[in-house]
């Protein structure tokens, strides 16, 4: 071993721990090919350290800077392996390439198994093409195509795993796995994306397990971008999903007067996750979105929003509320207190009816077994589909229901 592999094999192994400490890796053979693949060999622009941090590596931009290609971030990749639930022997089909997660893949279905990975990028494709026999993984198939098709000519697969953020699941990847194949993609509900794990039942998917995560936007017969909606020259805007419309004078005109904070009562401790927050917010309130704002916003006072990026929020009209930035409790201030700041004529009542969600999360979902996700095909008609809150998608109803 050459000194750059052993210091190679040293980062890996640091990261696989943590991995493994923090419960996401769970099971033996995903533990087993996140030790073995050289990640660094799929991402050669980044330092040793850089590739083994748990951050994704960006290797492509748009000409507006936007990233539109990575080696993803490793803990998003764990969690979605784990999801899939990979057997030895299986085909797989991965949806958005690089070569790392197809080497991993590869890892988990062992010589009597294949792996199809495809990228719409001939780049993209490229740099899989060159770095996965080089990295001692050479009968991976390696197709450019788009991924809204699928690749019919190695179907059905075991298991699909789609690796670009998805606005929607095309009908081929249902009819493109077997009768009890899986299939784990990154769907947007709502303007939040979670990799939700489906199982095939005949014309529709059940979902068993999700997870929350980040990825570049699909490009292609798929793409359905979200849209940005500005409030305050950049500094402030509304992440809105695809089809919402919202009257953009009247919200900007409602951030230019103070806000209404409502606090909630409803405490969460310093390390504990609340993902579950979010996707319930967004299944009961109508006008769900979610709210960016640059550094600048916070610090001048015009925004107090739980986070840089993606704070829930939601639009009534002319009226908008967001979830604030926690507020510490307690002597210890080892606690935080949810809030919301509503603007606005109705902000006050909107900013009550948002604090109301959060207390009714607090109350009967918190610490539960999580939401119960399906796709049906979009022209299933009410009385067929399980009860729950819909999304209508153009090839999907999607239902999210709590248990
Ligand atoms: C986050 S990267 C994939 C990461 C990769 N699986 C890895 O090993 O880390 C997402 C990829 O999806 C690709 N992509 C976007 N739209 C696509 C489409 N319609 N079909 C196939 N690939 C697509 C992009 O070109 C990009 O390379």
């Amino acid at each position: 071993m050459t000194e750059g592999q052993r210091q190679a094999h040293a980062f890996r192994n640091k990261l696989v721990d943590n991995l493994v400490a923090d419960g996401t890796v769970r099971t033996q053979p995903v533990e087993h090919a996140l030790r073995t693949v050289p990640r660094h060999q799929f991402a050669p622009e980044a330092t040793l350290a850089q590739a083994y941090a748990d951050e994704a590596v960006v290797t492509k931009v748009d000409q507006h800077g936007l990233a539109i290609s990575s080696v993803s971030a490793p803990q998003i990749i764990a969690m979605m392996l784990e999801l899939l639930d990979v057997h030895p022997g299986h085909r797989i089909l991965e949806i958005g390439s690089g070569g790392y997660n197809a080497a991993l893949l590869r890892e988990l279905v062992g010589d009597n198994g294949h792996v199809t990975t495809l990228d719409i990028d001939q780049d993209v494709v490229n740099r899989a093409t060159q770095y996965l026999p080089a990295a001692g993984y050479p009968d991976v198939r390696v197709l450019r195509a788009d991924g809204e098709y699928g690749a019919p000519d190695g179907a059905p697969y075991d298991r699909i795993i789609v690796t670009v953020g998805a606005a929607d699941i095309p009908p081929t990847w249902i009819h493109q796995l077997t009768p009890d194949g899986r299939i784990v993609v990154p769907l947007r509900l709502r303007n939040l994306t979670r990799a939700i794990a489906f199982d095939r039942r005949g014309d529709h998917l059940a979902g068993d397990g999700y997870g929350p995560c980040g990825f570049v936007p699909m490009q292609g017969a798929g793409e359905d971008r979200e849209q940005l909606v500005l409030l305050a020259g950049r500094e402030v805007g509304l992440r809105l999903d695809g089809g919402m419309r919202v009257d953009a004078p009247a919200l900007r005109a409602a951030l230019a007067h103070t806000g209404a904070d409502i606090w909630t009562g409803v405490t969460v401790g310093q390390q504990e996750p609340f993902d579950d927050l979010e996707l319930h917010l967004s299944t009961t309130l109508p006008g769900f979105c979610r709210l960016a704002a640059q550094k600048s916003a916070f610090d001048s006072g015009l925004v107090n929003a739980s986070w840089r990026t993606a704070s829930p929020a939601v639009v009534d009209g002319d009226s908008f509320a967001y979830r604030m930035r926690p507020r510490p409790v307690g002597e210890d201030h080892t606690s935080y207190e949810f809030g919301v700041r509503g603007h606005g004529p109705r902000g006050v009542e909107l900013a009550e009816r948002f604090a109301e969600q959060i207390r009714t999360w607090n109350e009967r979902q918190r610490g539960g077994p999580g939401a119960r996700i399906t796709a049906y095909p979009a022209d299933t008609p009410d009385s067929h589909l399980p009860e729950g809150f819909v999304i209508d998608k153009p090839h999907t109803r999607v239902t999210i229901s709590w248990p």
